[in-house]
């Protein structure tokens, strides 16, 4: 019999990719993947610990298990990710229901440790006495002992691995990667392939340096690979991953260390600005710019080519040159400067100034963006407030910038103390949560604004569109319809076809695409109707920009048709984080 497993993840993209690949592999072995968690006998966590509120989020959740344990012994829990490594086995004291921890760097070694734990548990289940009450603290101590597991774990920290060299500990990890299985029939048309793991960057605040370990470059022969088998399954938009992409570099044949530093480089200076790539580019090294090269030409099948995160410095010319030249890679950059004040930049240990951020804004802006043909370039950030030591003077001086940056969108946190950071163990965090609430509020007003202007600069222009599903309002509306039977009747027809429908709805393997990069519209298909209690049905995409564009499908047309296509919309108004838009194309609708 099969096992049900259940597997929520918290957290970053990186984190999407890390649960992608564990499903993959664990389906290959036999495991199968339920939605609902209380159907399932394996629940797993993928874990973020950026911030505290993600981490309550993830003991709460378990609280509510350890409950449901005490009735179903052989329950097996597994936390993986950022918050298995930065916890380690006291995780599993304060919450004896976890039996596996494995943290990002050891993601690997999942099917051994999880194929134990089943073991262990179901032999607990057979010697189990019968349902104690569900009140954990309340048990005997013995029978909250039998909670506890053989505890499986792997932690970057307790493992050998410190001792190995990363291209080894790689090497291993890379196997995950490679072992990533892409069914033609069962994505959304959009796919992340990590390039780097790790970061070496040890910003004051941010726990990523040691959860996810030092930086490490994939091989490019397998991150070609991987992206020529997802276009091959269809995959039209690939997004490149890493802590900070920009600073992919990859040395053939050179061992790295476990400090990140690639032997024939160590106590090389890093140059800073245009210069960066250029100076280490030679046959034996392959640069950022030289893998966006690779990948644009020798995989036309991905339509979409972008990249996150990206780090303000050492992002050279040669990067901005290549995405110039290059029609398929996305004009789109996530570039945090975290605040704008010289001060903050300087305790958060960014390395660089308010200016040198903004220089490469107007750097970056130069090379790329040309709204007269079509290609803006759009920029996203993020932004701590309330920093320790952040004055009203220094929140002003972050305002300014959003003012100048003009970012089409900026993710801004409330800063959240992390054990174990250089900003925890010296630094008080003496903004009170009020004034950080306060500074929250003031930027996101000011950047809801600064959105909608940016929005409209692309009135009256046509925007390519990769349309992923029903908009959110459609899909809502859809399911109230559905739930009290006023939906036209071919609403129930798709639910019990299973049609995917939604915000991620699934794509047809392979989308036909014009020579202009425009997909050509499937022909109508009959019995999916494109309005809604007499509404049209709204669908909602993306520009290359990342820009989101809602738009109306067309009459006889149904929605679903349209749903992994890249279509031209012609843009009327620009409203909060959203445009609106019309189908700019009547050929074959
Ligand atoms: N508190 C608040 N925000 C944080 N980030 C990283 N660490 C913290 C922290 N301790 C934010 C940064 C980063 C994003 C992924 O999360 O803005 O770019
Ligand atoms: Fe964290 Fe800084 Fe690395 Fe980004 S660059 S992951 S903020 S340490």
């Amino acid at each position: 019999m099969p096992l049900d497993v259940y597997l929520e993840t918290f957290g970053c993209q990186m984190n999407e990719l890390d649960s992608e690949l564990v499903s993959s592999q664990l389906r290959a072995l036999g495991y199968r993947f339920t939605e609902r968690i209380d159907d399932a006998r394996v629940v797993l966590f993928n874990t973020c610990s950026v911030r505290e509120h993600a981490e309550q989020k993830v003991w709460s959740r378990l609280g509510e298990l350890a409950v449901r344990k005490v009735r179903q012994p052989e329950l097996v829990v597994g936390v993986l990710g950022c918050m298995a490594e930065r916890e380690g086995d006291g995780l599993m004291k304060r919450m004896p229901v976890v039996d596996i921890l494995v943290g990002p760097a050891e993601l690997d070694k999942l099917p051994a440790l999880l194929d134990n734990a089943v073991r262990t548990r179901i032999s607990l289940a057979i010697d189990a006495p019968a349902p104690p009450p569900p009140e954990v603290d309340s048990l005997p101590s013995f029978i909250k002992k039998s909670l506890v597991s053989a505890g499986q774990i792997a932690l970057q920290g307790t493992s050998s691995r410190r001792s190995q060299t990363l291209a080894a500990a790689g090497d291993q990890l890379e196997l995950l990667d490679l072992s990533r299985a892409t069914s033609p029939d069962d994505h959304s048309g959009s796919a992340y392939v990590r390039i780097t793991r790790g970061c070496n960057k040890f910003c004051t605040y941010c726990v990523v340096p040691f959860t996810r370990g030092a930086e490490i470059h994939r091989p490019p022969e397998h991150i070609v690979d991987e992206c020529k088998r997802l276009a091959d399954a269809g995959i039209i938009e690939v997004t490149l991953l890493g802590q900070t992409v920009n600073h992919y570099r990859f040395e053939h044949g050179a061992a790295v260390t476990v400090d990140g530093v690639t032997q024939p480089q160590k106590g090389r200076v890093y140059r800073t600005g245009e210069d960066f790539a250029d100076a280490y580019a030679g046959e034996r090294v392959t640069t950022f710019a030289g893998l966006l090269k690779r990948i644009h030409d020798e995989v036309p099948g991905i339509q979409r080519l972008r990249f996150v995160t990206s780090y303000p410095k050492s992002f050279g010319n040669d990067v901005l040159q290549v995405i110039r030249e290059s029609p398929r890679i996305c004009r789109y950059l996530h570039v945090p400067a975290q605040s704008g004040s010289d001060r903050m930049l300087k305790a958060m240990n960014r390395g660089y100034t308010v200016q040198e951020y903004l220089d490469f804004l107007a750097r970056a802006r130069e090379f790329l963006h040309q709204p007269e043909i079509g290609r803006p370039l759009t920029v996203a950030g993020d932004i701590i407030v309330g920093f320790p030591g952040e004055t009203e003077e220094d929140h002003l001086a972050t305002a300014e910038l959003l003012r100048t940056a003009r970012y089409k969108n900026c993710f801004i946190f409330k800063y959240s103390p992390r054990p174990g950071t250089t900003a925890y163990d010296k630094l008080a965090d003496d903004v009170p949560e009020e004034t950080k609430r306060r500074r929250n509020n003031e930027l996101l007003k000011l950047q809801l604004e600064i959105s909608t202007r940016v929005g409209e600069e692309f009135i009256g222009r046509t925007m390519q569109v990769f349309v992923q599903g029903v908009s959110k309002r459609d899909s809502k509306r859809r399911a109230a319809e559905a739930a009290c039977g006023t939906g036209s009747p071919g609403v129930e027809s798709w639910a019990s076809r299973g049609v995917a429908l939604s915000i991620e709805g699934r794509v047809a393997p392979s989308t036909p695409v014009s020579a202009a990069g425009v997909a050509e519209l499937k022909t109508p298909s009959e019995d999916l109707p494109n309005e809604m209690g007499g509404l049209p049905t709204q669908l909602s995409g993306r520009t290359e920009g990342d820009l989101i564009v809602l738009f109306d499908a067309p009459a006889g047309r149904s929605p679903e048709s349209l749903v992994g296509q890249i279509v031209p919309v012609w843009i009327e108004s620009s409203k909060m984080l959203s445009l609106m838009g019309r189908l700019a194309i009547s050929a074959g609708v």
